[in-house]
């Protein structure tokens, strides 16, 4: 009896307790939602460019090159812009070093995985972006094959104890600088490592009594999963949506303290992602060139008339100093990673090695003749040997975790649903790479138009929009066609005018 009192009594108390517990919940989970809401439209607000500049497409003194990771703008940087810029002119991190240094004035590239929030150490003013978009989807896949690549070439050493005693060697020797200090490898690829090493121990652990699947981007008994690595809280930091992160200064690498909480609150609030989409597509708009992967040709003889011909043109105005110079075809095989020294140590990294070894000779004949046509042809030579040595790597390090091989092969036979899996966790980058190919198709556009335009010019204005299908017309060409044109119009005036005098006369 006096339980049931009790019981009565309790139960009502009971109820309330649990609805004032779900009330608060949801309150702060609106009121986190809300905070949400206010620090990403802040942020969106702040990051807002006044207006997009009508001449996005003239190049400015500084030229920062976004690379996004697995963009393939490592072959732009070594078979472009080290061609067109001298070791001086390269801003202190380009990849090689931690941190920019504002210190080092002047500089006139700088190429890197950072982000955007780089920008606050730039003279704003004073700056083009240029960028390269890349299929989501093909992009995660590429990240994952590449973070297997550069870590099955520790499965060398017997143990990470052992290898950690050797890198430090190594580094000490090399100066300091290697692929593991460069955002994003910094934090894929030891994870990709230690991953490998486990899975390793544990085979043998086992003896031969495991069974190997024939699905390389599923064969856990040699290496993580592809489906794995998608999912772990750390691919959800760095990889997905990367490109979007990146060109909105909001990666984990970010120079600028609020940029984490924004990222935070995106995170776990998708929909607060278009926000951050809106601000990334008005940047892409105002760069001074979006290129694709997936159209390479067209993409890098984009490049090569829009970015080239201009740093070709303003490097040529100051050249009193001249200190710039264009490597030439001997050069470029020295551009290449040795090959046989397939690192083991992050030290022997491609990056700090390709560096070292491409200090461009200084050939000033050479450079006056230089235009986008020849930097075309230099680049073509220049990327069939660094691809070729780039897949020498690639199978030499890949044969460490045979039988996996990442072939076309194998990727035909990944299921659709991990592709779906993909592409929603990438929704944000779908979203922007489709905006990309518009404003790729723009550009396009626009520089065929130039160069019929070109085409159609006497041939006497200008030579080489002839013989070169590559040039642009220069701004020389467009000032001599509208004077020629001033003059025929003031002729047939002066004609016409003089002939009406004459008719007065009669
Ligand atoms: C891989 O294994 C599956 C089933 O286990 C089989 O259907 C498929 O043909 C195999 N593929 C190859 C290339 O061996
Ligand atoms: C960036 O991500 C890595 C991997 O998840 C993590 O270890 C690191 O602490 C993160 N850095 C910041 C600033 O959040
Ligand atoms: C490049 O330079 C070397 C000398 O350094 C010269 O022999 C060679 O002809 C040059 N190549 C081209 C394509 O100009
Ligand atoms: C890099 O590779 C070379 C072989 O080309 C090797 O002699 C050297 O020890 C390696 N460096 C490091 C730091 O491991
Ligand atoms: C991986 O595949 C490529 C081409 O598909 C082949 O050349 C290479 O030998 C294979 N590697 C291994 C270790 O089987």
């Amino acid at each position: 009896m006096r339980c049931l009192i009790l019981e009565l009594k309790l139960g009502p108390i009971l109820l309330l307790l649990i609805c004032a517990t779900i009330t608060t919940k949801a309150a702060a989970n609106g009121d986190g939602y809300k905070q949400c809401e206010h620090t990403v439209k802040k942020w969106a607000f702040s990051s807002q460019d006044s207006e997009i500049k009508d001449d996005k497409h003239v190049m400015r003194n500084l030229l920062f090159f976004l690379h996004v990771p697995r963009t393939g703008g490592r072959t732009y940087f070594h078979c472009f812009l080290k061609k067109l810029y001298a070791n001086a002119q390269e801003c202190p991190r380009s990849y090689d070093k931690l941190r920019f240094d504002p210190r080092k004035e002047n500089c006139r590239l700088l190429s890197t995985h950072d982000d955007y929030s780089m920008m606050v150490k730039l003279p704003k003013e004073q700056t083009s972006v240029v960028t390269i978009l890349r299929n989501p989807i093909d992009r995660v896949f590429s990240t994952y094959e590449f973070s297997v690549e550069v870590a099955a070439r520790f499965l060398v050493h017997r143990d990470l104890t052992s290898l950690s005693r050797m890198a430090k060697r190594a580094r000490l020797k090399a100066g300091g600088v290697s692929t593991l200090d460069i955002w994003p490898w910094k934090y894929l690829v030891p994870w990709m490592r230690e991953d490998l090493f486990a899975r390793r121990d544990a085979r043998i652990s086992k003896g031969q009594s495991y069974i190997i699947t024939n699905d390389s981007y599923d064969m856990e008994e040699i290496l993580m999963p592809l489906r794995d690595y998608i999912n772990d809280p750390i691919a959800q930091e760095i990889i997905h949506n990367g490109a979007t992160f990146q060109i909105a200064g909001l990666t984990n690498n970010s120079y600028l303290a609020e940029s984490h909480e924004v990222r935070r609150c995106v995170l776990k609030y998708q929909s607060l992602g278009q926000y951050v989409l809106e601000v990334v597509k008005k940047r892409l708009d105002s760069m001074l060139y979006v290129g694709l992967t997936e159209n390479h040709r067209e993409s890098a003889t984009m490049f090569a008339n829009l970015v080239g011909a201009q740093v070709i043109a303003q490097l040529t105005k100051s050249s009193l100093n001249s200190d710039f110079s264009i490597a030439n075809g001997s050069e470029q095989r020295s551009l290449l990673p040795n090959s046989k020294s397939d690192a083991n140590h992050q030290e022997n990294n491609s990056y700090r090695k390709l560096k070292k070894v491409s200090s461009p000779s200084k050939d000033e004949a050479e450079n006056s003749n230089m235009d986008a046509g020849k930097l075309m042809e230099a680049y073509e030579s220049c990327i069939s040997s660094l691809r070729n040595s780039q897949s020498e790597r690639r199978a030499k390090s890949l044969k460490r975790i045979s039988p996996a091989n990442f072939t076309k092969e194998a990727r035909r036979k990944v299921p659709e649903q991990l592709l779906q899996e993909i592409t929603s966790l990438n929704s944000l980058d779908m979203q922007l790479y489709s905006y990309a190919q518009n404003i790729f198709a723009k550009q396009q556009a626009l520089m065929v138009q130039n160069m019929v335009r070109a085409e159609n010019l006497p041939s006497t204005l200008d030579e080489r929009a002839h013989n070169n299908s590559y040039s642009l017309p220069s701004w020389k060409v467009i000032v001599l066609a509208t004077t020629s044109l001033l003059v025929l119009f003031f002729v047939f005036h002066f004609v016409n005018a003089r002939r009406r005098t004459s008719k007065v006369k009669l």
